[in-house]
C-alpha cells in the first residue's frame, strides 16, 4: 500500500477508535490498544488482582473491571485524579515515590498480583534523550515493583518507547519471565514509537 493511503487508512482508523470510545462509555481511545492485545493474549479472567500504573482517565480501569470482578480486585494508580469507578480503588500519587508504591502493596494485604499492566508515560520535554531516559526508567520501576508483588505465573504489560535501552531491557525481562512478547496493536498509531512489552509467567 502507498504511504499516503496507508497514513489516511490510519487516520481514519483512529477517529473511528476516538468515536468508538466516546459511543462506548470508555474514557479514552487506549482502551482499544488494551482490548486489542487482550482479544489476542487472552490476559484477564474472572476473580483476578490487578494492578494498572498511570491509570488516568481510566479507560484500561474500566475494561479490567469488566473482565475480572465480580469477584476481582483491580488497583489503579495515577499521578493525576481520577473520576471514580465502581470495584476500582485508586491510589493518586506519583509512583516514583515509594510511599505510592507501598500504599498499593498495602492494599493488596499480604496476596499477590496476577497482573501488572502500565500505559505510563513521562511528560515529555521534546528532547528526545531525556524522554527516552525517563521512560526507561519508569519501566525499570514498574518492573522492579512486579517482581515484588506478582505471583509466580503471573504477567506484566507495560508501554515502552523505541529507543535507547528498550532492547536491552526486553532481555532483562527474559531472565524473570518464561515468554517476553512485543505487542503493536491496531489502535496505536503506527507512525508512533510507542509499543507495548507482556512478560508472562513471572518466575520468583
Ligand atoms: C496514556 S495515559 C494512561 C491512559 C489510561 N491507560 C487509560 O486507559 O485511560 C498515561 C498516564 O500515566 C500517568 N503517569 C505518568 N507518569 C506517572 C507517574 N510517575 N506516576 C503516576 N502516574 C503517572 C499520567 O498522569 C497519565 O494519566
Amino acid at each position: 500500500m502507498a504511504k499516503r493511503s496507508k497514513q489516511w487508512l490510519q487516520a481514519q482508523q483512529r477517529d473511528q477508535y476516538v468515536k468508538q470510545a466516546r459511543q462506548s462509555h470508555y474514557r479514552s481511545r487506549a482502551v482499544f490498544k488494551l482490548r486489542q492485545i487482550d482479544q489476542k493474549e487472552k490476559l484477564f479472567h474472572p476473580g483476578q488482582a490487578v494492578i494498572d500504573l498511570g491509570a488516568a482517565p481510566g479507560s484500561w480501569s474500566q475494561y479490567v473491571s469488566e473482565c475480572i470482578n465480580p469477584q476481582g480486585r483491580l488497583i489503579a494508580v495515577d499521578i493525576l485524579a481520577m473520576q471514580a469507578l465502581d470495584k476500582v480503588l485508586f491510589i493518586q500519587g506519583d509512583v516514583t515515590e515509594t510511599r505510592v508504591l507501598d500504599a498499593c502493596r498495602q492494599e493488596l494485604q499480604n496476596t499477590a498480583a496476577d497482573l501488572v499492566i502500565s500505559d505510563m508515560a513521562p511528560n515529555l520535554t521534546g528532547i528526545r534523550v531525556t524522554d527516552q531516559a525517563r521512560s526507561m526508567r519508569l519501566a525499570e520501576l514498574v518492573y522492579d515493583f512486579s517482581c515484588d508483588v506478582l505471583k509466580p505465573g503471573g504477567d506484566m504489560l507495560i508501554k515502552l518507547f523505541q529507543g535507547e535501552g528498550s532492547d536491552e531491557f526486553k532481555k532483562e525481562l527474559m531472565q524473570r519471565f518464561q515468554k517476553v512478547i512485543v505487542k503493536k496493536p491496531n489502535a496505536s498509531r503506527a507512525g508512533s514509537r510507542e509499543f507495548y512489552v507482556l512478560a508472562r509467567g513471572y518466575e520468583v
